[in-house]
């Protein structure tokens, strides 16, 4: 595990942006493994400034997104769908039909969950994944409990989940209850992992995960054990580790 320290927000989703910048440059046509959330937006925002400067070629990269909502159409603005392509995918020159995400309105859960582990296994996995992480440390959607699931999955979001996400909408009862995500073989069959954690409400699931032991109660602590993994943190996020 490799950590890079950041002042804050800024200097964090910088140090994000660049590595993911790399990735590209490196390897034109990247599987990009990408995240929701608030944690990942200053990222995308300087790939799309440095895009338009003309420094980011994204025509031959894919996308392969870790989640979305059960029952949200696309054009949802609370899906994740809607997230990456206002919040990314519309700003750059990524190829409509290089995206990968679940589809939220597939009511056959078995069926879409085969199909989108079927999409990952063809890429077999990432290049880089992009991960935020839970105040409960879930990483994807994969909640605490009693074994890590490997394969994609359709989740019971659990109340901390729900609490931390009804921030995007009106009402509580309008966060929808389920998700399918990217299981925790899928996000560690990824060749490079990159964890971004912003703010003391980050600072417990940050310790817990990465400097306690490796337990499907903490998901993502499992990241102690990927070969390439990369922990971008604040100030804030990291006040509770030891040492
Ligand atoms: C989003 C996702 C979630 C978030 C996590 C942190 O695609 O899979 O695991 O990364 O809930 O969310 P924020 O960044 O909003 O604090």
């Amino acid at each position: 595990m490799r950590i890079i320290a950041t002042k804050d927000y800024a200097e964090l989703s910088r140090a994000t942006a660049s590595l993911i910048a790399a990735q590209v440059v490196s390897k034109p046509d990247s599987v990009l493994g990408l995240a929701t959330g608030s944690s990942p937006i200053g990222a995308y925002q300087k790939l799309i400034e440095w895009y338009k400067a003309g420094a980011l070629d994204f025509s031959a990269c894919s996308s392969l997104n870790l989640d979305e909502y059960v029952g949200l159409t696309k054009d949802n603005d609370q899906s994740y769908a809607y997230f990456m392509r206002t919040n990314l995918f519309d700003h750059i020159n990524i190829k409509p039909e290089n995206l990968n995400i679940p589809d939220g309105m597939n009511p056959d859960a078995a069926g879409e969950c085969a199909r989108y582990d079927a999409v990952i296994e063809k890429f077999g996995g990432a290049d880089l994944q992009l991960l935020g992480i839970g105040r409960n440390g879930h990483i994807g959607f994969n909640e605490p409990g009693a074994a890590f699931v490997r394969g994609t999955n359709c989740v019971h979001l659990t109340q901390s989940t729900i609490d931390a996400n009804k921030r995007f909408f009106a009402r509580e009862e309008d966060v929808p209850r389920k998700a399918y995500t990217m299981g925790i073989g899928g996000i560690m069959l990824a060749r490079k992992v990159v964890l971004i954690a912003s703010g003391a409400d980050k600072a417990e699931a940050v310790a817990k995960s990465f400097f306690g032991p490796i337990t499907p109660e903490v998901p993502a602590s499992i990241l102690q054990l990927h070969r390439d993994f990369v922990l971008v943190a604040d100030e804030a996020a990291l006040a509770n580790i030891p040492g």
